[in-house]
């Protein structure tokens, strides 16, 4: 029974920092003439309404993307441009994004407005309902598709891509435990069978030993070029839920380390709410 619904959480701490990184690495692919494929295992509903009841409830937005300002960040310009494709009113420069911003887009719905005309897009979701709501937030076509079932899975059933390139997003929502073990298979496996792919893996910090765990597995794993970004608001404290997040990129463009370099610290002055939160940039396996 999966019962983790991303819409009490979109725009969150954790999401400002995921999509980044996804901007970041989409602009990177699309600076290229040469087509790609975007592959998303765990899409998602796509598009998140802020004033709904779930984004209420947690107000999580209000400490991640709310407290940003487009003016102190010029460098995240096509960040914000995604976001604001979907707000009837911009989002004000010099105004923070709380209270200023209706909608929220998930990791599918930011691809989408990156992807050119012959990109490919394959978006997996398990959850009926959230799949229901991805199919009605993007739009589809020959070479955007949207499937209900298992993004693992999926992820296998659509490497190599015909391209030879593709940008894959592992978003899973850790809610079974097993997913942390399953996340770094699924990885092993795909590499191994499209050891050119960029595959970005988010993790969330609630027990710091699995996040070690994760990372010592992918250092030994025999995989190169791992770098690993993350933000924390506060320090690791096991059993009250989220303190940081961060993301796990093989083979990343190599603009992405010094970006990150730069940004990591501004993000941090700008989330920081009692003087705890940190971030962490590094090289887990060089090239
Ligand atoms: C963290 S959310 C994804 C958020 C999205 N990537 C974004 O950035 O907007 C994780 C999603 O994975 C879905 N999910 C859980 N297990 C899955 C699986 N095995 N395969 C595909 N989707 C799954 C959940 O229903 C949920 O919508």
């Amino acid at each position: 029974m999966l019962s983790y619904r991303h819409s009490f959480h979109a725009g969150n701490f954790a999401d400002v920092l995921k999509h980044i990184v996804q901007v970041e690495i989409i602009d990177y692919f699309t600076q290229k003439d040469k087509v790609f494929d975007y592959i998303d295992t765990h899409s998602g509903a796509g598009l998140f309404n802020l004033s709904s009841e779930h984004a209420n409830k947690t107000g999580e937005y209000l400490n991640g993307i709310g407290k940003l300002k487009q003016a102190d960040f010029p460098e995240l310009s096509r960040y914000f441009a995604a976001i604001d494709a979907h707000n009837v009113k911009p989002l004000t420069p010099n105004a923070s994004a709380a209270g200023n911003l209706e909608y929220y887009p998930g990791s599918p719905v930011i691809a989408q407005q990156f992807l050119r005309h012959d990109d490919k897009a394959w978006l997996f979701e398990l959850h009926p309902t959230d799949f229901d709501l991805l199919s009605e937030n993007i739009r589809q076509s020959r070479r955007v598709r949207v499937k209900q079932g298992d993004g693992f899975q999926g992820l296998m059933s659509v490497i190599p891509p015909v391209s030879r390139r593709a940008f894959v997003l592992i978003d899973p929502p850790y809610e079974i435990k097993t997913d942390y073990q399953k996340v770094f298979t699924t990885v092993a496996k795909a590499h191994k069978k499209f050891a050119s792919g960029t595959y970005a893996i988010w993790y969330p910090v609630v027990d710091r030993h699995r996040i070690d765990k994760l990372e010592k597995s992918f250092i030994n794993s025999g995989i190169r070029d791992i770098q690993r970004f993350e933000l924390g608001l506060s320090a690791d404290t096991e059993g009250r839920g989220m303190t940081s997040s961060g993301m796990i990129v093989i083979n990343p463009p190599w603009t992405l380390m010094k970006k990150m370099n730069e940004l990591l610290p501004k993000l941090v002055k700008a989330l920081d709410e009692n003087k705890a939160a940190f971030y962490k940039s590094d090289i887990l396996v060089a090239e």
